[in-house]
């Protein structure tokens, strides 16, 4: 079994080439807001809309959808042409290039052009802001697929939940009771400080990945594979702004791509791990810890209380013949608009009001190194000329 996870790659496989492949392809950026870092202008959106649909037209992408989630931004595209094409890639970068210039600048939104980082495009947008996670598969007989975007936190807020999904027997009945889901799933952990990569494997690997992953700041889950043949099962964003900007940039709001059910976690299985609010770095400036409320797309994705708390809505689609297909069109279910995510919502409150009784001390307040900005430099460089030197 290790053998087969160590020669995998989702695109190197025998056989596999010869047949067409559906790319699902998720690019997002915060470009600007209204009102301070809290929603897109409507006007964001159906640019996107419509640079998108033209896109569609000439046969580059055969389907999309357009979200938010707080003041970020995403583009979902369903493609034949593979993971890091660049001509999806310029297409995602020219999009929010052109709301920056053309929506965001003129209308003075908050944050215009916020997540560009770079004035050019050079064939990939990876490390030029905007998060991506992309996705490359055959399409099964039916393949549900979920997409998660979240505001207000960074990559590693989806280690615990991914854990859970893919490697905790408590929370996915398949590991148990579904033969095909016994072998375990692989999982690639990147390090984003030192830019390094691993594979582990569950469950024989399970507690190396669960001592890497409690380190969200450091180590993300960028995919997820399925360990009897290699099937790519999930997909992150991991890109840190801020380790590629040197400074202050906002958090990455990531996004995370799932498929589930006949051989993967099942829908159910993969919402889970969502109903306890656990807490992620981000929240107000970047810089503090809060819980991560699941909320609906169309009612509650627009963050208020101290600018947030963190959330996260899921989108669910078919995919069928390389499109999405949602409820109405492209239109994708709203998987957290549940009367029963009502309470985990009601817990993220409670648990939002009582970490802000907390101010400025850690751990309410981040660790100083994962902190977006801070004056403490200039409060040390104050107290230097007043402070005694012992001993
Ligand atoms: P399928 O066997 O239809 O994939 O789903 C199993 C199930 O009951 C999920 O809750
Ligand atoms: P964003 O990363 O969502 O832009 O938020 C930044 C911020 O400072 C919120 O208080
Ligand atoms: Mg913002
Ligand atoms: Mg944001």
């Amino acid at each position: 079994m290790h053998k087969i996870y160590i020669k995998m790659g989702a695109p190197e496989r025998p056989g596999v080439r010869d047949m067409v492949r559906t790319t699902i392809s998720v690019v997002k950026a915060d470009v600007g807001s209204v009102v301070g870092h809290h929603r897109p202008h409507q006007k964001m959106i159906e640019h996107a809309r419509k640079k998108l649909r033209e896109a569609e037209e000439t046969g580059l992408i055969k389907s999309f959808y357009v979200y938010s989630v707080g003041d970020d931004l995403g583009l979902v595209m369903t493609h034949h042409r593979g993971e890091e094409n660049p001509e999806i890639h310029e297409l995602a970068w020219n999009v929010f290039k052109e709301i920056t210039e053309k929506v965001a600048k003129p209308l003075k939104l908050y944050g215009a052009g916020q997540d560009l980082l770079r004035d050019a495009f050079s064939g990939n947008v990876r490390g030029l802001g905007p998060g991506v996670a992309e996705l490359e598969f055959e399409e099964r007989a039916s393949d549900p697929v979920i997409v998660f975007a979240a505001d207000k936190t960074e990559p590693g807020a989806w280690n615990l939940p991914l854990y859970k999904i893919f490697a905790d027997p408590f929370n996915t009945a398949g590991l148990v009771i579904d033969p095909r889901l016994r072998d375990g799933f692989v999982f690639e952990i990147l390090n984003v400080k030192e830019n390094t990569k691993v594979r582990l494997k569950a469950p024989e690997e399970s507690y190396d990945i669960l001592a890497l992953l409690g380190t969200p700041g450091t180590y993300c889950v960028s995919k997820v594979y399925r360990a009897s043949d290699g099937e790519p099962a999930a997909a992150a964003s991991v890109s840190r702004l801020s380790l590629i900007a040197g400074k202050y940039v906002g958090k990455d709001d990531p996004v995370l791509i799932v498929r589930a059910q006949s051989g993967f976690p099942a829908v159910g299985e993969i919402l889970a791990p969502f109903a306890v609010p656990y807490l992620v770095a981000g929240w107000m400036r970047g810089s503090h810890n809060g819980p991560l409320m699941p909320v609906s797309f169309k009612k509650g994705s627009a963050i208020s209380f101290f600018d947030g708390p963190p959330r996260v809505i899921a989108m669910g689609w078919q995919i069928a013949d390389g499109k999405l297909v949602g409820v109405d069109g492209t239109e994708p279910s709203d998987l957290f608009d549940d009367p029963f995510w009502d309470y985990s919502r009601q817990l993220a409150s409670q648990l939002a009001i009582y970490m802000r009784s907390m101010g400025e001390f850690m751990p309410a307040r981040l660790d100083p190194s994962e902190m977006e900005y801070t004056a403490l430099p200039q409060i040390l460089e104050k107290i230097r000329k007043k402070q005694e030197i012992l001993g």
